[in-house]
């Protein structure tokens, strides 16, 4: 016992000196989550889930996955199947009812999952959660930000939360909140959304530098891709998506809106799109996107017709358009094998006159957005 003893105090020598690292940018601006308190390792599950959900401000390191899979057993109960393509469809956890109210007619099922992907760890004020190298994440079991502010969460894998089912889970959850980073992340194998926001508003978030790996077997879409990238819906989101890696995915890359009455504003920039089969954006009813210098490499739909506010430039007369809203021409888009950007509205625009950091942003062109991503996105960069 004593030589554990000695040994953690060790580690927690060790990290003491850790931060999140670089600033936070875009409307995140100004997040310091745990400041300067001093980093510690938790020394177990039970450990990581209280210091994340006290009201004390943390730095907390994590050098290994901190694996929740098995934690609280399997469940078995009804599933229905809302996709009938093949191969490996997912299937959906009838949770509140949800096959009976939204999927009536799809076949029904018996399934067993595992009940931690279920209840997401709850992430409270002032926190720093930061991996190191590529050794920190969290197997099993996601997050969940209710109306809390000023947090990081940093180079941390976030993965395997029952991907053969939607509704067995989201990575990172946000239901209001304010001043939230989630920066060179990598997030695989998810049963539902690997981000999403709603229906509180966030203002402010910024996701920057994270992997959306979409490979896997079980795909709503049935071709190898997950198609719950990322969702906002939250009433007054503002939320900066850039220089993410999106990656085999086949849906909402991100889905913004679809709630009547609400509305999002979204700036997202020099993300690289790889091998999506479906769609990119999908800007619903209350979306405002504003998305520029992004690449789009072998993507099907850059962005749906739907009826939210979107405006993608992709020449010089589009971004030209962008000065008298936002002060500063856009950059353009570039798509390469992929569908037509074909939306411009300026109702987009008209949302963003007076919103400082899209304004001020540093927008790479297109061209150097995938050497930059590549070397840049995921694990291992910067701790
Ligand atoms: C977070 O930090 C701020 C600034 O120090 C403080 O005012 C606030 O009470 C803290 N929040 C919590 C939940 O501890």
């Amino acid at each position: 016992m004593r030589c554990l003893t000695s040994f953690v105090a060790v580690l927690t020598f060790l990290v003491q000196d850790v931060a999140a690292v670089g600033s936070a940018f875009g409307y995140a601006t100004g997040t310091t989550g745990g400041g300067s308190a001093t980093a510690q390792t938790p020394s177990s599950n039970a450990e990581l889930v209280s210091w994340l959900g006290d009201s004390t401000a943390r730095v907390i390191v994590l050098d290994k996955i901190y694996d929740f899979t098995d934690s609280e057993g399997s469940a078995t109960g009804t599933a229905c199947a809302p996709w009938t393509c093949s191969p490996n469809p997912q299937l959906a956890i009838d949770q509140n009812s949800w096959c009976e109210n939204y999927e009536a007619g799809a076949a029904k099922t018996t399934v067993t999952y595992k009940k931690a992907g279920i209840t997401p760890i709850a992430v409270g004020s002032n926190k720093t959660l930061l991996g190191k190298g590529k050794a920190g994440g969290i197997a099993g079991k996601g997050l969940k930000i209710t109306g809390k502010s000023n947090i990081i969460i940093q180079n941390i894998r976030i993965y395997q939360i029952n991907p053969q089912f939607v509704w067995g889970g989201d990575a990172i959850q946000i239901d209001g909140g304010s001043k939230i980073w989630i920066d060179h992340n990598y997030i695989q194998y998810i049963g539902r959304q690997m981000v999403v926001t709603g229906y509180g508003a966030v203002t402010a978030a910024t996701f920057s530098n994270n992997v959306f790996e979409g490979a896997g077997t079980y795909s709503a879409t049935c071709n190898g891709r997950h198609y719950w990238a990322a969702l906002f819906t939250g009433n007054g989101d503002q939320i900066t998506f850039a220089l993410n890696y999106v990656y085999m995915t086949s849906g909402r890359g991100p889905h913004v809106g679809g709630t009547s009455g609400y509305k999002q504003y979204i700036h997202a920039y020099n993300n690289y799109y790889v091998s999506v089969a479906g769609h990119a954006f999908d800007p619903q009813v209350g979306a405002y996107v504003l998305a520029e210098g992004n690449y789009f490499n072998t993507v099907d739909q850059p962005v749906t017709t739907a009826t939210g506010y979107a405006f993608l430039p992709v020449d010089s007369t589009h971004t030209a358009q962008c000065s008298s809203y936002i002060g500063r021409a856009c950059v353009a888009n570039t798509a390469l094998s992929s569908g037509t950007l074909n939306r411009n509205d300026l109702g987009a625009l008209s949302a963003f006159t007076s919103a400082t950091y899209v304004k001020s942003a540093s927008v790479k062109a297109a061209s150097e957005v995938g050497a930059f991503v590549q070397a840049n996105a995921g694990l291992g960069i910067i701790n």
